[in-house]
């Protein structure tokens, strides 16, 4: 209930990995999704954008310039341009007595930290993993591409089988963007794939909890649920579940937690399932 305490470890929503564990490793590398799986995170959260050859490649921003050593717009460059970069050592270790060092000769780069993550190499990395972690798909840019970013994500899905799941079970992936055209997109091709209508601001249109046709998931930012605390009761009235993010801090957890979201994305799962009494 809306109105409920916050009791850690009542209610459980899953806690999803943002750009993996973003805040201990540098954002969508595999050092931070391993990190994520280790902490216990439920499911990984990863913003997806088309190569000029026409790899999905993990990255956020449409430039490379904050987190590499290059420059330039991803779609303007192929694969090898980007397996050249360094997309690590902008970020330093969260803690250099703690950081992870698992190249065994030292002093070597460490890979993991270091290099382009493919969607596709994720993806081998969850189905590696040994145990269930679901998979946060954001298109990035999708309009650019005129449906390219949507296929090929497919394409990936499929030959992993993860595209079709049963109506009946919890589907391992969902896709998610800002944008109802992308989100249409993968519905037409893959009808059973949920997806999630991430909302920075709550137009008029959907505050009463409704969402585009076919989502059942909103996506609002923190910022939406603070302003509108009410939104989250609405969005189950009409059906729809709701996960929220960036969520960091504290207090946000707990305003979550007490407005009964379903899934919390953070930079920080390890910090956020121990606050939550999982750890
Ligand atoms: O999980 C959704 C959230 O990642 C959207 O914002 O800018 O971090 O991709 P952004
Ligand atoms: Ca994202």
């Amino acid at each position: 209930h809306p109105a409920g305490d916050f009791r850690p470890g009542r209610h459980h929503l899953d806690v999803v990995a943002h750009r993996g564990a973003s805040e201990d490793a540098p954002e969508h590398t595999l050092a931070a999704y391993r990190k994520a799986i280790e902490d216990g995170a439920d499911a990984l959260e990863c913003d997806v954008r088309l190569t000029a050859d026409g790899h999905l490649v993990c990255v956020h921003d449409r430039r490379v310039n904050r987190t590499s050593n290059g420059r330039g717009a991803v779609s303007t460059l192929e694969l090898a341009d980007l397996a050249a970069l360094d997309f690590g050592s902008w970020k330093a270790p969260a803690d250099e007595a703690e950081a992870p060092d698992r190249d065994p000769d030292r002093g070597a780069p460490d890979h993991d930290r270091t290099s382009v993550l493919t969607l596709e190499r994720l993806l081998e990395l969850v189905s590696d993993s040994g145990r269930r972690v679901e998979l946060a798909i954001e298109t990035k840019h999708p309009t650019r591409w005129a449906g390219r970013v949507e296929e090929r994500l497919l394409v990936l899905l499929r030959r992993f089988g993860l595209a079709d799941p049963p109506p009946d079970e919890p589907s391992p992936v969902r896709v998610m963007s800002f944008s109802a055209r992308s989100l249409h997109r993968v519905r037409a091709a893959a009808p059973d794939l949920p997806t999630v209508y991430l909302m920075q601001f709550l137009g008029p249109r959907y505050r009463d909890g409704r969402l585009p046709p076919g989502v059942g998931i909103a996506g609002p930012g923190i910022r939406v649920v603070r302003n509108h605390p009410d939104y989250v009761a609405r969005a189950h009235r009409a059906g729809n579940r709701v996960h929220v993010w960036t969520v960091n801090e504290p207090e946000d957890v707990e305003l979550c937690v007490r407005l009964g979201v379903d899934a919390i994305i953070t930079n920080r799962p390890r910090a956020v399932l121990t606050q939550l009494g999982r750890r």
